[in-house]
Order: C-alpha cells, then structure tokens, then sequence
C-alpha cells in the first residue's frame, strides 16, 4: 500500500512510498518550473530518501502536463537563491539509491537536466523534451552540455542544444535520451523499474559513461547555419564550445566550466532582453476585454484582393487547414491571384517545407473568383487591397452588401485609420483591422487593431484566427500607422535627419546593421520601394505644418526615377554583387545640408545607434500615452516580430529603460527645440523620468494596480 511520507517536503514538493520505491512529485504550476521551493524540497527528498531505511530507490516525476519546464526564469534576473540546480543535480547522480525519472510531459532546460541526472528515463508518449536555453541567451547550466553528450552522442547533442530544439518523446528514445516509453500507467511502469534496479544493481551514473567521440569538422559544418543565424548572441557558440569539451576534458572539469559559462552569460544583457521578449509573449496574450468570450471558429475566410499580401494571407490560412474564398476585380486579376498562391506554394515544396500531396491539399480548398456573393460562407472576410482609402471603402461597401450582417470584416492596411476606412458601413461592432507583414505567409506579426465599437466577439475570433494560423497577435487601438509603422516614421525621419547633417546611407545602414538590426533602414526602404511612402507624402503635404523639419532627399530620389531595388536604383544602385552608393545620392545629400544651411560633421556609429533608437522610444512613448497599446513590451515585440528588430536586444522600449529614460526626455527635448512640431515632449516620458521609473516598471505597476 502507498504510504505518504507523512509531511511535504516543501510547499512544491511531495513523496509518498509504494513497496520502498519513494514516489517525489513536483508541483508548482503552471509549468513546474525549478523555482527555489522547488529545489529545496528535492534537497529534502534525496536526505529523506538516504536517510529512510526502507526507501530502496526513487520514482522523480511532475503532476500535471510538465514534468519540470527548466529553471524559473522569473529568477534569473536577481541573484542566486540556494540551493542551485547543480547541487540537486548533482545528489540525484550521486544517489546510492536508484532514481528514474517518470517523464510525465515537457522537459526543457533544467528539468531535462534533472532528468539526464536520473540513472534511468521512463517518457509518455506525448511528453516533449529539449535544451532551449540559447533562446534565452545562455547555455545549460546544470550539467546538460555534459550528459547529453554521453547518452545521445555529439551530433545529435550539438544539434539539440545549439539549436534549443524541442524533441519528441518517440526521437528522444531513438536517440537514446530516454530508455522507453510508457503506453500505459507511467508511475507504474517507473515504479516498477526503480524497484527492479534495486533488486539488480543493474544501474549508471550518466557521468561515468564513456565520453563521446568528436569528429570536430562534421559538427563545425552542421552547426556553422546555426551559429549564422545567431548573430549577435554569444550563447549558441558557447554552447558549442562546451559541447565539444564533453570529449576532450574530464567529466567535473567541464561541468565547472559549464557552470561558469552559465553564470556570466545569465548576466548578460543579451540574456535580460530575450528573458524580457519571453515574458512580453506571455503577456500580449492578456486582454481584459476578451476575458471569458469565446472565439468563433472558422472553417472559411474570404481574402478580399490577391496581390502579393492577399496571396500571402491565403497561403497562411490554406496552411493551417482553412478554406479560403478569394475575390478580385476581375477574371485576369483572380487568375493572377491563384497564380501567385500556387507559385507560393511551389516554392514551399522547392525549398522542401511542403510535399506534393499537401500541396495539392491546399489547392484544394481554395477557390478563386470575382463575385463578393461567394464570400457569403465565409466566417471573416479580410480585405488585402492596395492602401488607398477610397478604393477600401467601395469595396467594404460592395462586401457588406453581398455577405450576412454577422460576418466579421478585417482591414488589410499599413498606413490607414480602419476607424475611416469602415465609417459609412453599418454594423460597427464586426469591423477591426488585421495589419499582416509581408510575406505575410511567413512574417509572424499582425497587428489587431481595433475600433472603438468592434465588439469583444469580433476582436476574440479575430485574435483567435491569428493564433490558429502561426501569427503572433498584438492587440492595439485604432489610430494612423498602428505601433509598427509610427515607430518606423519616427526612426526613418531620424535618419533623414543624419544625412542632412552628415552622414551617409551606407554609414547609417553598416551601424544598424552593426547593432544587429536583419537590414539598415535604408536597404529596407529601397527593398519595400520608396513610391508609396512618395505618394502619402504628397497627399499630406497640404496639411504639413511647415515649422517642422523636412528633410526632401527621397522626393528627389523619386522624382529622379529612383524608386528602389524595383527599379534597380533607390538609395542604392543595384546591379550584380553587393548594393553601392551612387555619387547623385550623395551630392543631392549634400545639396539638402546646403540648402538648410548645416555644415555637414562626422557622425560616429554611436550616435547614429542612439539617435534611431531613442526616436523609437519617443515615439512609443507617444502611443503608450494616447493608449494605443497599453504596454511598453507589446511595442517591442511589433518591432521584433515585424521590422527585424534583434530580440537579444530587447526592442526599443527595452532598451530605452535601459539607456536611461531622462536621457531620452532630454534627447526628447531638444529634437523638439530643433526640429519642431510633431516632436513634442512626450507626457509619459516626463513623468516617467521625473519619477526615475522605467517602461517596464510602469507596466507591471498597472498591471497589478
Ligand atoms: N520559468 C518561469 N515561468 C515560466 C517558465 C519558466 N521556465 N516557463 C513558463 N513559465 C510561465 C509563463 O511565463 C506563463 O506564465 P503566465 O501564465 O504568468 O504568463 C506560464 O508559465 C505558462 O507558460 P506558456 O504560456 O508559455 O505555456 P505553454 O503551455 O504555451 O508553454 C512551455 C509551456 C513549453 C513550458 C513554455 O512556457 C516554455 O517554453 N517555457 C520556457 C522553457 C525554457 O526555456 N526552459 C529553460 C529555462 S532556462 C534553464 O532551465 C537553465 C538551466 O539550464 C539551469
């Protein structure tokens, strides 16, 4: 008969005895993350364990759907709190009883570390397992870099860790990470096993096995795309590093050198931005006003124009197993569409993300035409057409009266104000905006934007049909340019601003570059071309207040016939090889200090750095203080998720609490002074500064308010 131990051993922690086997369960939800309770009470179990004569091994296993989902990252960013991973680590190898680790579900990072330490490894079938911690821009730092190795080999183990892969449990036996799979009752079939190791003697510590063989060329060729990739963050090549060290330096060395590694790069700030990108993705999911409103769900969408987005946004619906109903303007300009849904497709299977059969599977739900009636099945219906509002209007007002007054009408657009686009429509409360990035197949953001009268319903389905098909949603008010593209305004003015004072393209583009932005932000304009943003600004330049600074080089790139990479020349000429600076890009540069009457200066990286990113931060500032999002951490996952902002450095928000927030109201005033109306001193920033605050600190402050 089970028999409880009588007391807990910590708050998180529990054990009870069935025929001398010592059954400890952690549970700290939602994940059982390893927080220092957590550890504590294990401490205890493995003393109890040693001290209790008739405890003859011991089954180690999580309640819930975690076994343990690694280290409390919430911790990482004060101090060490004993005891350490390491230590519980090292008692379990250490163990002169057996321990099996009962995988009941996720294991990553520290909890697969714990049960690496296990003398054996009992999975479900479902349970998940792997060694992300690069993602959070430090390594394993309980032993993982070193055990893995010795159960799985180097390859797979280089693989796992510098990737951070999550593996199945099925892959996980096959490389011998694991020893078997339970079908049936896993406590069960642990408890038996600990109880037979027992008996036999039959067991290892993973530490004594052989170290693993190193064929250092073959692992530096299957990591070198990974460590490419990673630029910028210093873990994944440590990781390596520590990996190969499995082979080369005795077991206790290494583990120590691990370990070290492990703690320099948790201080990092490398480390701090990715643990805050972590948090701010768990976060944008709380939305009060949809709390407890159930979602629709959709089998169909309407795509309202096949351009390069529309096409896009249907290959991401067809992807995630929805029908999509298309609509163009005429029989040409469908069949265009499909042709360019079906190209999408093609290159899918080319680069071997997608087979024959799955692709024809997706063709098959696809059904292309002209007449806005064929939406009438569709749950939403999202329009895709170019951003001009009056050609948005006329056809919101062409749909509305073709479709049911219950299906949900989305806007497609970058620049526009939804609130205008749907003003003359009737039904309100089923209007938002859904604003895709391009290629909107693989871009991961949308912005959801809502008006003041879409209802919870409507903005709970929408969010929901973003989630179902890949897409990180972020929720924002209705207004001109949403996050993205308002932080994006403001850094672009910025940088017209360097080159009329003295810098160069290239200059600016190598310094962002360098900062680890995917693109400089004048290979970005070039790349998405420079005659849409050309066209709005002659449109506004009637209602341009003329106080504020204008820097006019890209109206004379455009009237030059310099539209982009498109037209093989923008800010940039581009030919074969690498993009070069044209000396008429440079004199019409020159010729804009001349006429402002600036005398042009050397513009070190630092500043240019600096200035890019504070314009940013003003500006969120701004949006923050009109309530267009209500946390700072939504904008930096916008910029990170949709205009190559490196997470490793946190977003704009994330860096502005670190660069210091009366740094950036003073840089905040003197733009003003210089540059005029439409700079203004941000509210918020004044009083954030003045009270010595953060963005961060504001946010959780309200959250918990
Ligand atoms: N520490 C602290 N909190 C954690 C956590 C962790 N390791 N993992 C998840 N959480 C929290 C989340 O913040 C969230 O909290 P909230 O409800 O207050 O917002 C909650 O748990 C649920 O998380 P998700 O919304 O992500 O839940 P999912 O079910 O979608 O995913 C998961 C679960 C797969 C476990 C996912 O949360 C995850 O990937 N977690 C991180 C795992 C990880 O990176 N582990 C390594 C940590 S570093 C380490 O172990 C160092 C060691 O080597 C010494």
């Amino acid at each position: 008969m089970p028999r409880d131990t009588g007391s807990l051993f910590s708050r998180t922690v529990t054990g009870k005895i069935d025929d001398g086997v010592l059954l400890v369960e952690i549970n700290n939800p939602p994940v059982n993350a390893a927080s220092t309770d957590v550890r504590k009470g294990l401490l205890v179990a493995l003393d109890y364990a040693t001290r209790t004569r008739d405890v003859n091994a011991i089954v180690l296993t999580g309640k819930g759907s975690n076994f343990v989902a690694g280290a409390d990252i919430r911790e990482m960013d004060g101090p060490l709190i004993e005891p350490v991973l390491p230590v519980i680590i090292e008692g379990i190898e250490a163990s002169a009883k057996p321990v099996v680790a009962a995988i009941n579900g996720t294991a990553l990072g520290g909890g697969l570390e714990i049960a690496l330490a296990c003398h054996k490894r009992i999975a479900t079938r479902t349970a998940r397992l792997g060694l992300p911690e690069v993602k959070l821009g430090i390594v394993p730092g309980a032993g993982g870099t070193q055990r893995l190795p010795r159960l799985t080999g180097m390859d797979t183990a280089a693989q796992m860790i510098c990737s951070g892969r999550i593996c199945s449990a099925i892959e996980a036996e096959e490389s011998s990470i694991v020893d078997d799979i339970a079908e049936g009752d896993l406590i069960a079939r642990a408890t038996s096993l600990a109880h037979e190791l027992s008996v036999s003697g039959d067991w290892r510590r993973t530490g004594d096995i052989a170290a693993p063989v190193l064929h250092r060329e073959a692992v530096d060729a299957a990591i070198r795309p990974i460590l490419v990739k990673a630029r910028g963050i210093p873990a994944v090549a440590e990781a390596l590093r520590l990996v190969k060290l499995s082979a080369t330096m005795p077991f206790a060395q290494a583990l120590a050198e691990e370990r070290r590694t492990f703690l320099a790069l948790r201080d990092s700030p490398e480390a701090a931005a990715l643990r805050h990108i972590f948090f701010a993705e768990r976060n944008v999911t709380r939305i009060p006003e949809i709390e407890g409103v159930e979602p629709a769900l959709f089998d169909c969408v309407g795509v309202a124009g096949l351009g390069l987005m529309g096409a896009g946004i249907s290959v991401a619906l067809l992807n995630a197993g929805i029908e999509v109903v298309a609509i163009e303007n005429s029989p040409e300009a469908a069949e265009a569409g499909r042709t360019r849904i079906e190209n999408i497709l093609q290159n899918l299977v080319k680069a071997g993300r997608l087979d024959e059969f799955n692709r024809l599977r997706r063709l098959a739900r696809l059904t292309v035409g002209t007449d806005p009636k064929s939406l009438a099945n569709a749950g939403l219906v999202i329009e895709a057409v170019p951003d001009d509002i009056h050609l948005k209007r006329n056809l919101f007002q062409r749909i509305s009266e073709a479709v049911p007054r219950q299906i949900i009408l989305a806007t497609n657009t970058s620049y526009l104000d939804p609130l205008a686009i749907f003003q003359d429509l009737a039904g309100a409360e089923r209007c938002l905006g859904m604003h895709f990035f391009s290629p909107a197949h693989i871009m991961r953001l949308v912005e959801v934007v809502k008006c003041p009268k879409t209802s919870a319903k409507t903005l709970s389905s929408a969010i929901s049909l973003a989630r179902r098909i890949g897409k990180l949603a972020v929720v924002c008010n209705s207004c001109e340019g949403f996050v993205g593209n308002r932080l994006f305004s403001a850094y672009r003015r910025q940088a017209e601003f360097l080159l009329e004072e003295g810098a160069t393209p290239k200059q600016i583009d190598v310094a962002m570059e360098s900062f680890g932005m995917a693109m400089g932000p004048f290979a970005v304009f070039d790349m998405t071309g420079l005659e849409i943003a050309w066209a709005r600004r002659k449109r506004e330049a009637a209602a341009r207040d003329r106080r504020t600074r204008y820097v006019p080089i890209a109206d004379w790139l455009c009237e030059a016939g310099r539209l982009g990479r498109k037209s093989g020349r923008g800010w940039y000429d581009y030919g074969d090889g690498e993009p070069k600076e044209n000396p008429v890009v440079l004199n019409m540069i020159e010729q804009a200090s001349r006429e402002r009457g600036i005398a042009r200066r050397n513009i070190d990286s630092g500043e240019i750095v600096e200035r890019l990113l504070s314009a940013m931060a003003v500006e969120g500032a701004r949006i923050l203080g009109e309530k267009v999002v209500s946390r700072a951490s939504d904008i930096d996952l916008v910029l990170v998720n949709g205009y190559g902002f490196p997470a490793h450095r946190g977003g704009p928000m994330f860096w502005a609490d670190r660069h210091g927030l009366s740094r950036l109201l003073k840089f905040n005033e003197r733009r003003y002074a210089l540059d005029g109306p439409g700079l203004e001193v941000a509210p918020l920033l004044v009083q954030l500064a003045q009270q010595g605050s953060t963005f961060v600190k504001w946010q959780s402050e309200r959250r918990s308010a």
